[in-house]
């Protein structure tokens, strides 16, 4: 089975059309056969049992594997022992180190025994906010190895983000560190998670990682990292899982509540993340893949663990960011280690691309074949940087559009097999029928046409619920358009079937490649004693993409002297730095309907600097507001 890894590999544009052809006439053959890359202890019962309405999903039930050993254990028995697994850059320049499958296997399995140790059992959910350490992907397949469920909070979370997680999943050991290195800062993780702490019953236990040396003293019960793993053997044999129990949880942010967490699934989850990494990026054998995304989103996930450890690759981490020591660090990094795939998010391309060329022309970036953007729409301008300055007009860049929710990609061109177009994600995967509705919700054929986004049939790594809510799964995702999965994006379609995401059509907004739900964040605002009302939406922004837009009401505008500190500070402790507005406006009233909801429709054209042209304000409970409104913006 394992000596046809290559056999999945799509080479030319003709395999794609006539694999595609085959992926939606006959999804349970196309997937049952792609699945037999990976190593089932038992084979399946049934390849799929769907029911989009009820979203009821499953795939490959009753059948037996562990995603750790496939990830691990089955290139090792293949031989490929020695072949380096992961190659960790580390924030100082000065620092980094390589892991082989064996020395993977060893870390892996001794973690597990400090998880069993520690009392953690198959089903337990385990959560983990880590900086980008070579330990954080450890514990992630430590997890998998002993069947815990993994909850990964990305650790630029604020204390009560990260203890509303917890909670949720009702996690019982969290695994942290003292610090973390950022650029030329350091960040006191571990008096974030004590904040946390506070508020969370369910923790059994705390462990530890010394990553700053940071000289701090345990409380009570806490144990470190090292000292865990000096009592432990070091091999631990892998839990067989069922293909639907839950691999992981993921939380990603809603337009309305509490953030989501996605529930993912063991056996599609890997085989559609093992075939999708494969053919978008074209890995071959001996390539260096990297992509810079922090494992604590679903992009690490996917495609820094699992689907490149599932097909044997050298899969890079970097704990640091592109700015540091300076603007050339990624091309630096692209150099020392001879990337061959780069993967990387239209922010990232944006802000680089504002230094001097000087930083990217310094390094040889001859190692590179493929380039890959993801997280937001890419504009042309970004898309022609990216490919003349890094790829030097000879790499294609796989534009890949999926979500937290998806599991995998979705929508992208697969490098050196079908051809890219900026600005366009362009074709769907394997197995993935996209579909656009018109404003009445009625599916329609047109092309060179602007819809709202769906897809017409679930794929192996589709989440299959929301943590504790399944009917918020149903409503958010399955009710809008019945019998189909609803993404919550706009898309336009071109005469050759080519998509192009637009953007949210709902009130998330993607603020450099990060999904924020406007509401939750305004009900942070709304916090503030002398805050009466908010509302925030977001307008396009040269480097972010998207920023976010407040318009705040105050109480008493006497007390206005710190009110965007205040505000940006509550954001900060509540929910993290990045959900923090670009610009806060203090505004007398907001415009509302007769039925009194805000028409976000008309701040977001005040946000991107409209002075008239509002359309018909008549309606407006207080149309007289929208100008004073523009006066102040
Ligand atoms: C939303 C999902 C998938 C990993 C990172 C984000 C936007 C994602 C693209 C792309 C245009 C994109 C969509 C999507 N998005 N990739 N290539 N082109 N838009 O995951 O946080 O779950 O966000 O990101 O709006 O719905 P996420």
């Amino acid at each position: 089975m394992y000596k046809d890894k290559n056999k999945a590999h799509i080479r030319t544009e003709n395999q794609y059309k006539e694999e595609y052809k085959k992926s939606v006439e006959n999804h349970d053959l196309f997937w049952s056969e792609k699945a037999n890359r990976l190593n089932w202890y038992k084979e399946w019962d049934r390849i799929s049992d769907i029911d989009f309405e009820k979203a009821h999903i499953k795939w490959f039930e009753g059948a037996k594997l562990n995603a750790s050993y496939n990830c691990i254990d089955r290139h090792i028995e293949n031989g490929d022992g020695d072949k380096c697994a992961i190659i960790w850059e580390g924030n100082n320049p000065n620092e980094d180190k390589h892991y082989t499958y064996n020395q993977l296997l060893e870390e892996v399995s001794a973690f597990a025994n400090v998880l069993k140790s520690n009392n953690i059992k198959k089903g337990d959910r385990v959560c983990i906010y880590l900086p980008m350490v070579p330990e954080l992907a450890v514990a992630v397949l430590a997890c998998a190895r002993v069947g815990a469920i993994h909850s990964v909070v990305f650790a630029g979370f604020s204390s009560s983000a990260l203890s509303a997680r917890i909670n949720d999943a009702s996690c019982k050991m969290i695994l942290t560190s003292d610090g973390s290195f950022r650029g030329n800062k350091i960040i006191d993780l571990k008096s974030i998670v004590d904040e946390a702490l506070k508020d969370c019953d369910c923790v059994d236990s705390v462990i530890v990682l010394n990553r700053i040396n940071s000289g701090i003293t345990l409380n009570k019960n806490e144990k470190w990292w090292n000292d865990e793993l000096d009592k432990v053997d070091d091999y631990f044999p892998a839990e067989i899982m069922d293909s639907e129990d839950p691999l992981f949880i993921l939380y990603t942010s809603g337009s309305t509540g509490k953030p989501k967490g996605m529930v993912h699934s063991s056996g599609g989850y890997m085989v559609y993340t093992a075939y999708s990494f494969k053919n978008v990026f074209d890995y071959d054998d001996d390539d260096i893949y990297w992509c810079t995304a922090d494992i604590g989103w679903i992009t690490g996930h996917s495609y820094i663990v699992y689907g490149p450890l599932l097909n044997g690759a050298t899969t890079m981490m970097f704990e640091g960011v592109p700015s540091y020591p300076d603007f050339g660090r990624f091309w630096e990094i692209c150099e020392k280690h001879k990337v061959n795939q780069f993967y990387t998010a239209p922010t990232a391309i944006r802000a680089l691309a504002k230094h001097p060329l000087d930083f990217v022309n310094k390094y040889d970036l001859s190692s590179l074949k493929v380039l890959g953007t993801v997280g937001e729409p890419i504009n042309e301008e970004a898309w022609n940087w990216y490919n003349e300055n890094i790829g030097k007009n000879k790499c294609p860049i796989v534009d890949t559009w999926w979500q937290t929710e998806t599991g995998g990609i979705m929508i992208t061109s697969l490098a050196n097999v079908t051809k890219g177009k900026p600005t366009f994600a362009t074709k769907p995967m394997m197995g993935i029928q996209p579909v656009l509705f018109d404003e009445n919700g009625n599916e329609f054929d047109e092309n060179n046409k602007n819809g709202i986004l769906g897809i017409k049939y679930p794929w192996p790594s589709i989440a299959r619920t929301i943590y504790g809510d399944h009917e918020r799964y149903k409503n958010v995702y399955f009710s809008a358009y019945p019998g189909y999965y609803f993404p919550g994006d706009g898309a336009f379609r071109d005469e050759e079937g080519n998509y192009r995401i637009t953007g949210r059509v709902d009130d998330v907004v993607i603020v450099s490649g990060h999904n924020l739900g406007t509401a939750p964040i305004e009900d942070v605002i709304n916090m503030h004693d002398n805050v009466v009302e908010s509302a925030l939406v977001g307008y396009p922004h040269d480097i972010k993409g998207n920023a976010l837009y407040a318009f705040v009401i105050l109480k008493d505008d006497s007390k206005k002297d710190d009110i965007n500190s205040e505000i940006n500070q509550l954001i900060s402790k509540s929910i993290g730095p990045i959900a923090k507005p670009e610009k806060i406006q203090l505004v007398p009233g907001l415009p509302k309907t007769r039925s009194g909801k805000i028409m976000r429709r008309i701040l977001r054209k005040i946000a991107c600097g409209e002075k008239d042209n509002f359309g018909d304000i008549s309606t407006l409970l207080n149309p007289e507001i929208v100008e004073q409104i523009v006066k102040g913006s």
